[in-house]
């Protein structure tokens, strides 16, 4: 089959409320490129079978979500330092020859859209909340930016401990329970559980945020009880996930296109 536009498409489930074709589109636009950007609905028994399939049919790239990014990283041979590390892909390159490489490019999406908000982070006391996917994705990229440290709390925290044996030698990095974060306040705090689809709250101690905290919840398109209850406690810079959710694409774009849309218009 032969195509005149390049084709991509965002692979999930669910995968109906995906913002992904809008975000790509807007950056085609703004660089006068066509090109197509589906999103199709994939079960994980049915991904290897709907992976083929698209790149057969001539696909150039794929992103993936939830909750394909673990098979997507044993799909593709070829793996970018992001991607390895965080054991998860996000964004597959179908190459001319062949091949597929895969990269994660969602630590680089929060890193980048920190930044743009002026936030630092060498140097930096971070505390990150939960221990699942969503914080394995991250980590690499946030201990190459030097924080001074980093401290990953979890209500189970055997999983925050494996998550510490994986990654610290790249940085100090540190685990504890979610009920046991310390007595100071930390400069930046990044929610990375689930607890925000569901309307609930991580429990953790007051004294972990004082008027100079940075909140950063990685739920986008609602305020989360985590931002509600932050701003309660005296927080004034508070920021949901939206703005990885752009920059993430904004470098998955680069991959497959060779140039990085500007995100400030968005
Ligand atoms: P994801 O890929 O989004 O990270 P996940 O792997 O299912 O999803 O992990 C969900 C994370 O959110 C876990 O760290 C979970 O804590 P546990 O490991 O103790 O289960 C955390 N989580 C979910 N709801 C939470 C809540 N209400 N309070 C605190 N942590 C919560």
């Amino acid at each position: 089959m032969s195509h005149s536009v390049d084709r991509y498409a965002v692979m999930g489930f669910p995968i109906e409320h995906s913002r992904s074709p809008e975000i790509h589109l807007n950056f085609a636009a703004q660089m006068q490129q066509a090109l197509e950007y589906t999103r199709i609905e994939v079960q994980p028994e049915d991904f290897s079978t709907a992976l083929n399939a698209f790149q057969d049919s001539g696909g150039k790239g794929l992103n993936i979500t939830v909750p394909l990014k673990e098979l997507a990283w044993r799909a593709c041979l070829q793996r970018d330092e992001f991607a390895e590390r965080a054991k998860a892909v996000n964004t597959i390159r179908f190459n001319a020859d062949g091949t597929r490489e895969g990269f994660n490019t969602d630590g680089i999406g929060l890193v980048r859209d920190l930044t743009k908000h002026q936030i630092e982070l060498p140097d930096k006391r971070i505390l990150i909340l939960g221990a699942g996917g969503a914080v394995r994705g991250i980590l690499a990229p946030l201990l190459q930016q030097s924080p001074a440290e980093l401290v990953i709390a979890n209500r189970t925290l055997s999983k925050a401990q494996q998550l510490v044996s994986e990654f610290e030698d790249l940085g100090f990095l540190h685990a504890v329970e979610l009920n046991n974060v310390g007595k100071y306040a930390y400069d930046i705090i990044i929610n990375a559980t689930s607890s925000g689809l569901y309307n609930e709250c991580p429990n953790i101690a007051a004294d972990a945020i004082n008027s100079h905290t940075v909140i950063y919840d990685m739920v986008y398109g609602k305020e989360t009880a985590f931002i509600q209850w932050a701003k309660t406690q005296g927080a004034t810079q508070t920021f949901d996930g939206m703005g990885m959710l752009i920059e993430q694409a904004a470098e998955a774009f680069r991959i497959w296109r060779g140039v990085l849309p500007n995100t400030q218009n968005i």
